[in-house]
């Protein structure tokens, strides 16, 4: 298989660790749902390809998105090692009795940066999200668990248009202080430009946010997801969320498509001789897998390029 040729640059880091969101954020968007042992194997192909972090499912209210309502029979059949990390949404505290039931080790939660947002996805308003948060994070830290905060609209909203960047500093800085180790900035609809994310991480920064813990979760609706993410990269941070085939988007923001495609973020990383632990040709074995299971071609340019 091609490879990309090597050639490393300035400011950049050594080693990326890559959230893979596919089963969870790529597969709660699919109109069929998929039976739960094409989800175990495709998340136990996407370990063998050296993902280590896996977000697998989530417990949210069934009918809200009934593609993973089979989350606990999903994880019940999983036997993954334990250097697989695989973390599970969990919005409330009735999904966190679920995901405790089920045995996770790590969670994340998901607030919306936006007023409009947190309605739509949560039910909720922009503080009641944190009413709905604060015990939840509080009971997961008490059991053991690790908290990951995500922030969804960072960049943009389809209903209120732009979003000032105060208003997700806020959010996310909250976030941090319920104890979240790692906040997900969110460009749910897929708008951002580098600009906003420079702009972002100062301004999380100076708010005395480390930029160690943060991570970077662009949809591509716009083709900017690889600019975003290696301006991220530049900006100190280490985290940077995909799925595999670029599967992805969110029932409760239409305009919302998929991620940045795990295959092309492999693709630059290993051509800049940053380390990731992902074997691309197994990579690009499963996404042309599951695009078949799902009877439709992968949005990701590198597996097209591959596998064509
Ligand atoms: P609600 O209807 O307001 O819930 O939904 P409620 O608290 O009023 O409870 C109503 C009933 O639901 C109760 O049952 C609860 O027990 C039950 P009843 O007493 O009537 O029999 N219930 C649950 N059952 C199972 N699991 C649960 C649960 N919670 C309550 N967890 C709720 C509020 C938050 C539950 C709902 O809005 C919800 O599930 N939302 C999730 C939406 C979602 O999953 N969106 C996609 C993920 S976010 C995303 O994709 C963005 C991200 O990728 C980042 C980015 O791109 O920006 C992360
Ligand atoms: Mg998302």
């Amino acid at each position: 298989m091609r490879k990309p040729q090597r050639s490393k640059a300035d400011g950049l880091p050594e080693q990326v660790t890559i959230y893979e969101v596919g089963p969870r954020d790529g597969l709660q968007n699919e109109d069929a749902i998929v039976d739960v042992a094409v989800k175990a194997e495709f998340v136990r192909r996407l370990a063998d390809a050296g993902l280590t972090t896996i977000e697998t499912t989530s417990f949210v209210h069934p009918k809200w998105v009934p593609q993973l309502a089979d989350a606990a029979e999903l994880l019940a059949t999983l036997d993954l090692p334990d250097s697989v990390r695989a973390p599970v949404l969990v919005p409330n505290e009735r999904g966190l009795d679920r995901a405790l039931e089920a045995g996770v080790r790590e969670i994340a939660i998901f607030a919306s940066a936006t007023e409009t947002f947190a309605k739509k996805n949560l039910n909720s308003t922009l503080d009641e999200q944190f009413a709905m948060f604060t015990p939840t994070v509080e009971r997961a830290l008490a059991s053991g668990l690790a908290v990951r905060g995500y922030v969804s609209m960072c960049y943009g909203d389809p209903w209120e248009g732009d979003v000032p960047v105060g208003q997700v500093v806020e959010v996310t800085r909250r976030l941090a202080d319920l104890g979240c180790h790692e906040l997900s900035l969110g460009d749910t609809i897929g708008v951002a430009t580098p600009g906003q994310v420079i702009e972002l991480i100062d301004e999380l920064q100076q708010a005395g946010v480390d930029v160690g813990s943060l991570a970077v979760h662009f949809h591509d609706t716009y083709g900017q997801a690889l600019a975003n993410t290696l301006t991220a990269l530049r900006e100190g941070v280490t985290t940077v969320d995909s799925s595999a085939g670029g599967l992805g988007g969110c029932p409760y923001a239409e305009s919302a498509t998929g991620n940045l495609a795990t295959e092309d973020l492999v693709w630059q990383l290993d051509g800049l001789g940053i380390t990731t632990g992902v074997d691309l040709e197994k990579l690009v074995a499963t996404s042309v897998w599951m695009s078949q299971q799902l009877g439709k071609p992968p949005a990701s340019r590198v597996v097209q390029a591959l596998a064509g």
